[in-house]
């Protein structure tokens, strides 16, 4: 089997120097996948690139035929068969969320040209960056030959705090070890990858030992499920970025690792992933890229689970966090003087 072309963009960050050694040493995209790594990031990261490039190179690993370091995105996305894209403008003090669309909506737009230029027709990209919803709307918008199933926001980070948040609750309420994280399932995160994302506990299942039970079984004080649990979801990035001084990485590269392997080989859970909303029955307007609870067939065929509707409780909430991506398209439309 030939290599794949992988693209990680913002190779030289934070979330590049977690996601680096799982992807090469197989965990990403399967033991048996060798890769071509194509690392993209600006000049002033070109050295930082070289030194993530030695350790890389140090240790030794069987699955990487190349790696090349590139400020060239048509360099990096010749014939691409992946794209990770982490790298995006980070938002600086007093910057308007405007000034942070229109520096990233400039960044995508050019890795979308570039994509739709030499990529092959058949790349699968996850963008990562934030805003990552309207970055992806951006990007895959500048590749109109590329089907736009072929591109997806990563939704998996709050899906996995949400299941982790979940599980603590249950032991602690339980009593230790009652529940794993992998028996707590069907965790549902709607809308934007921002604080008005919409976490929602009301289908979670406890698989264990053969049977699923609803939560209820285990935990059942709503006020905290639709109160702390919600919110908590929400501000966790925020809450890591203020005690690390750092935004999250190492578990952005664990969700991308979950998200590319779903997608890629597929899974019996329903699992949270930013797509295109065009064609889903469940009301959200067409043309924004919106988390839904995802079915994963294998092969990168997925379809919204549309046995899973949200409460009319949550009506309120999905209608601010689908305003706030309309908000963001309209922003980065106005930019680009075009419609997206
Ligand atoms: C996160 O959810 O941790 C990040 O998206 C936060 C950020 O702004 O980097």
């Amino acid at each position: 089997m030939p290599a794949i072309n992988v693209v990680v963009s913002g190779a030289a960050g934070q979330v590049g120097y977690s996601l680096l050694p799982q992807l090469c040493g197989g965990y990403v995209l399967g033991a048996d996948k060798r890769i071509n790594l194509r690392m993209l990031d600006i000049a002033p990261s070109l050295e930082v690139m070289e030194g993530v490039k030695m350790e890389l190179l140090d240790c030794a690993y069987d699955l990487v035929d190349e790696i090349t370091l590139t400020t060239d995105a048509e360099v990096a996305f010749k014939d691409a068969d992946i794209a990770i894209l982490l790298g995006g403008f980070p938002r600086k003090a007093g910057m308007e969320r405007k000034d942070l669309i229109a520096k990233n909506t400039a960044i995508f737009k050019v890795q979308g040209e570039a994509i739709e230029k030499v990529a092959s027709r058949d790349i699968k990209v996850l963008v990562v960056a934030n805003p990552a919803n309207t970055n992806c709307l951006v990007c895959m918008r500048h590749a109109p030959s590329i089907p736009t199933k072929n591109f997806s926001a990563l939704m998996r980070l709050d899906h996995e705090r949400m299941r982790s948040l979940l599980t603590q609750k249950i032991n602690e309420a339980c009593g230790a070890n009652t529940v794993t994280s992998t028996e707590v399932r069907n965790c549902i995160i709607w809308g934007n990858h921002s604080a008005t994302q919409v976490p929602d506990a009301s289908h979670v299942t406890i698989n264990k030992d053969g049977e699923a039970k609803p939560l209820s079984a285990y935990y059942n004080d709503k006020e905290w499920l639709e109160g702390a649990l919600m919110k908590d979801v929400q501000q966790r990035g925020a809450a890591i970025i203020k005690a690390r001084k750092l935004s999250s990485a190492l578990s952005v590269a664990s969700a991308i690792k979950g998200h590319m392997r779903a997608w890629l080989y597929g899974t019996d859970e329903v699992v949270s992933m930013g797509i295109l909303s065009n064609g889903n029955k469940l009301g959200v307007p067409e043309n924004i890229i919106f988390s839904f609870p995802m079915k994963c067939h294998g092969d990168y065929q997925v379809s919204i689970d549309e046995s899973i509707k949200y409460a009319p409780s949550l009506e309120k909430l999905i209608e601010n966090t689908t305003n706030e991506l309309l908000s963001e398209k309209h922003d980065a439309s106005s930019i680009l003087g075009k419609e997206l």
